[in-house]
C-alpha cells in the first residue's frame, strides 16, 4: 500500500491533518490502535480557542460547533469571598467556545467518512522505518494480517504513548511533573454558572466547566495516586461546594447524577525537534501541558494547521521551506502555551506552603484587578492568532 502521507493516530491531530491535506489535494492513510467508537467517546478537553474555531469553520467543520457549542465571553476567577469576571472579548477582542473534544472528534470522523478517507482502526504493532530516506510503516491489521504502508512522509499524531516520538534520535526533552492530579466528573445536571469558574481555595483548586445546557463538567485538585472510586458522590459534591463557594453571595452549586469519574495526573513535557527526516510530530506526540487553561487540544490544532501547509507545499510544489521551518515555528506556540499552562496551574493549585499561598493570592488579586494583568490572561486563554 502507498500513500503520500502516513498518519499515525486518529485523534484530533491525525484526523484534522488528514482533512486539511485532502483539501490541499494530498492523500493520506490513517492508522489507529483503538476502535472508532472508543476514539469518539473518549472524554477529554472542552474549550476551543478563537483561532481553533475559525480554522475548523473555514474547512467545513463549523456548522454543528456553531449550532450546538456555546460561545463564552470569558471566565470567572475566584478565591474565598471574591469572584471576578474577566471579559476576554472586551480585553483581547476574542471569545472561546465550549464544545467537547468528543464532539470535535465526531465531526472529524463524519467529515473524513464523507470524503472516503482510508482509516484503519484497531491496528497493532505499529512500527516506523527508514524515515531519513524512503519511509514506510509496518503494522498488524485488525484481522491479524501483517501490512506495510509506504509514504513520502509520516505524521506522528499518536499522542503521548505512541511510537512516533521515540523515532526521533537524541531529542531534547523538557519535563515537569506536578505533585497533584485533577479528579474530573461529568454530571447530568444543568451548569450552576453561565461561564467557567476557576477557583483557588486553601483545600485545593476547583473548576466548574460544562459540556451543554444539561451536562456539567467539574474538576477538583487531589493528591497524585487518588483512586476515583474511593470518593463517594456525596463527598465529591461537598468538596466542590466548599471550594467553589456554595452559599457565597447567594450562589448555589446544583448537584446531580455523576456519570463519569476519572483522575488525570498533570505534567508539562516538550520534545524537540518535532521533525526527523521525513517524520513530523504533531500534538500530544510532541508536547503535553497540564490541563489548567485548556491548551492541549488547541495546541494540537495549531500544530496541524502549520504541518498541513508544510506538507502540501512539499508534495505539490516540492517546496521544502515550510517543512524545514516547521519544528521551530511550532515550538514558539508550544512554549507560549507551556508557559501559560504552567502559570495558570501554579497560580491556582495549593501546595500546602503558606508563603506560596500568599504569593498566589497576591497574583490573583493583581490579575483580576489590573487591566494589564487581566489582558495577559485573556490573550493567552482566548488564544494567540494562528501563526504566532
Ligand atoms: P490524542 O488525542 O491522544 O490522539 C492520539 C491517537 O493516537 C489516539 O487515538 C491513540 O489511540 C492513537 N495511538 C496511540 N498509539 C498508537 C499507535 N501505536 N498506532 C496508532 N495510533 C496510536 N486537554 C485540555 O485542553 N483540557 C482537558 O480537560 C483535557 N483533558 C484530558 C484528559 C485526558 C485523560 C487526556 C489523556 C488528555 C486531556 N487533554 C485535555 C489533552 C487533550 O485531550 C489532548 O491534548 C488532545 O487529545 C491532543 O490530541 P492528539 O490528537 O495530539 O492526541
Ligand atoms: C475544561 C478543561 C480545562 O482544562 C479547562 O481549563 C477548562 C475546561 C473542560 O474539560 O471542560
Amino acid at each position: 500500500m502507498r500513500t503520500q502521507v502516513a498518519i499515525i493516530g486518529a485523534g484530533p491531530a491525525g484526523l484534522l491533518l488528514s482533512h486539511l491535506l485532502a483539501q490541499g489535494g494530498v492523500s493520506s492513510v490513517v492508522l489507529e490502535t483503538r476502535s472508532e467508537e472508543y476514539v469518539a467517546a473518549r472524554i477529554r478537553a472542552g474549550i476551543l480557542e478563537h483561532s481553533s474555531v475559525e480554522l475548523l469553520a473555514s474547512v467545513g467543520l463549523g456548522s454543528r460547533l456553531r449550532a450546538e457549542g456555546d460561545e463564552h465571553r470569558g471566565i470567572y476567577l475566584q478565591w474565598p469571598g471574591e469572584r471576578h469576571h474577566l471579559d476576554f472579548v472586551d480585553l483581547a477582542g476574542r471569545s472561546v467556545w465550549v464544545y467537547g473534544q468528543t464532539e470535535v472528534q465526531k465531526d472529524l470522523i463524519a467529515a473524513r467518512r464523507a470524503d472516503d478517507q482510508e482509516i484503519h482502526y484497531e491496528v497493532s504493532d505499529v512500527s516506523l522505518h527508514d524515515l531519513a530516506d524512503s519511509p514506510y510503516v509496518t503494522y498488524t491489521d485488525k484481522d491479524g494480517q501483517s501490512q506495510r504502508l509506504d509514504a513520502a512522509f509520516v505524521a506522528g499524531c499518536d499522542g503521548s504513548f505512541g511510537p512516533s516520538r521515540a523515532s526521533i534520535p537524541s531529542p531534547k526533552v523538557h519535563e515537569k511533573v506536578y505533585p497533584y492530579s485533577w479528579f474530573g466528573i461529568l454530571a447530568d445536571v444543568a451548569p450552576s454558572t453561565d461561564e467557567l469558574i476557576y477557583a483557588w481555595h486553601p483545600d485545593g483548586f476547583a473548576l466548574h466547566s460544562m459540556r451543554s445546557a444539561t451536562v456539567s463538567r467539574l474538576y477538583l485538585q487531589v493528591p497524585n495516586g487518588t483512586d476515583p472510586q474511593s470518593w463517594s458522590d456525596d463527598r465529591i459534591w461537598d468538596e466542590l461546594a466548599t471550594r467553589l463557594g456554595h452559599g457565597q453571595n447567594g450562589w448555589k452549586l446544583n448537584p446531580g447524577p455523576i456519570t463519569d469519574k476519572s483522575v488525570l495526573p498533570m505534567r508539562s513535557y516538550v520534545q524537540t525537534p518535532m521533525r526527523h527526516g521525513n517524520l513530523f510530530l504533531a500534538g500530544d506526540a510532541a508536547h503535553i501541558v497540564p490541563p489548567t487553561g485548556a491548551k492541549g487540544l488547541n495546541l494540537a490544532i495549531a500544530d496541524v494547521a502549520l504541518l498541513s501547509k508544510a506538507l502540501i507545499a512539499q508534495v505539490k510544489e516540492k517546496n521544502p521551506t515550510l517543512a524545514d521551518a516547521y519544528s521551530d515555528d511550532a515550538q514558539r506556540r508550544v512554549w507560549r502555551c507551556t508557559h501559560f499552562s504552567w502559570w495558570m496551574t501554579t497560580m491556582l493549585h495549593t501546595s500546602g506552603d503558606p508563603f506560596d499561598a500568599e504569593l498566589q493570592l497576591s497574583q490573583l488579586r493583581w490579575v483580576a484587578g489590573s487591566r494589564a494583568g487581566a489582558t495577559g490572561l485573556a490573550e493567552n486563554y482566548a488564544g494567540l492568532p494562528l501563526g504566532y
